[in-house]
């Protein structure tokens, strides 16, 4: 077991834990990577970083925020007046994770897992007003056990870094997780089956980033880690997964440059 480096941290809000040892002691798991995911969380740019991330963020991805609009909008007319129990993979600093609690019924709660402890550690300043209806867990969750009986869940930025048999995977331990009816949104940068429109997009996505960075370091880190690091797959091919993972639908709602928003009913 190695102890979290930063333990003022762990004193007060919500614990970050294990998953065998959810709401028990706060220490971490070696980290394991399941085959599947393609890096490790030293090599992603805001992991040294964390503090930065949520200006950046906006800075790199197109339609961040209208992406997050579209997801309150549509939590919120599902599940409004429901207490729900919901599922986060790759939270991050917790900018997904506000929207949607704010969006379901008061009561609501999420278990995010994310394996940066730079970026639960911002997510866990973020949450705290929360307390224990937010759990974090740390570690990669295509090797841990996801827990069931969830009514959503939602990942957004959080899958690129798995392989295609991975996406499949993880659809699948998803759609197992949910109850029956239960909802996956899954927003993230996804490419074409055309080559040509593929190719397009990411002209636009880099001129985006281009324009919108804050300086030369930056953006290296940014184009580098979208050329490097990500692992995108056409959201042609991530619905026809979905469905093979045992949801009875699966539909693009939003698409702007390589940023898509497919929401999926078990
Ligand atoms: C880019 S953030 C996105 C956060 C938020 N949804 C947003 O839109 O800003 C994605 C997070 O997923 C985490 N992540 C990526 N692959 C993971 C894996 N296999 N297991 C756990 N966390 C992972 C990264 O550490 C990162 O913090």
């Amino acid at each position: 077991m190695k102890k979290l480096t930063e333990k003022k941290e762990m004193k007060s809000g919500s614990p970050i834990v294990p998953f065998a040892k959810a709401g028990g002691v706060h220490e971490l798991v070696e980290l394991k990577l399941a085959p599947t995911t393609n890096v490790r969380p030293d090599n992603l740019n805001y992991h040294a970083n964390a503090g930065k991330y949520d200006d950046e963020i906006t800075r790199s991805i197109p339609k961040h925020r209208e992406l997050h609009e579209q997801i309150s909008k549509i939590v919120a007319q599902r599940y409004k007046a429901k207490k729900i129990k919901m599922l986060e993979l790759g939270l991050g600093t917790g900018i997904t994770s506000g929207v949607v609690l704010a969006a379901a019924g008061a009561g609501s709660t999420l278990r995010g897992i994310d394996f940066s402890t730079e970026m639960l550690a911002e997510a866990r300043r973020k949450l705290a007003k929360y307390g224990e209806l937010v759990e974090l867990i740390y570690g990669d969750y295509a090797e841990l056990p996801l827990g069931a009986g969830y009514d959503l869940a939602v990942t957004v930025l959080g899958i690129h870094h798995q392989t295609d048999d991975g996406k499949k995977l993880m659809f699948k331990r998803t759609a197992e997780s949910l109850k029956t009816g239960g909802m996956f949104i899954l927003g993230d940068l996804m490419t074409h089956r055309d080559g040509h429109k593929a190719a397009l997009n990411d002209a636009l996505h880099y001129a985006f980033l281009v324009q919108n960075a804050t300086d030369a370091k930056m953006l290296e880190e940014w184009a580098y880690h979208h050329k490097f690091l990500n692992q995108l797959a056409p959201v042609e091919d991530q619905i026809q997964w979905l469905l093979e993972a045992g949801f009875s639908k699966a539909e693009l709602v939003f698409s702007e440059f390589n940023t898509a928003l497919v929401v999926a009913v078990k």
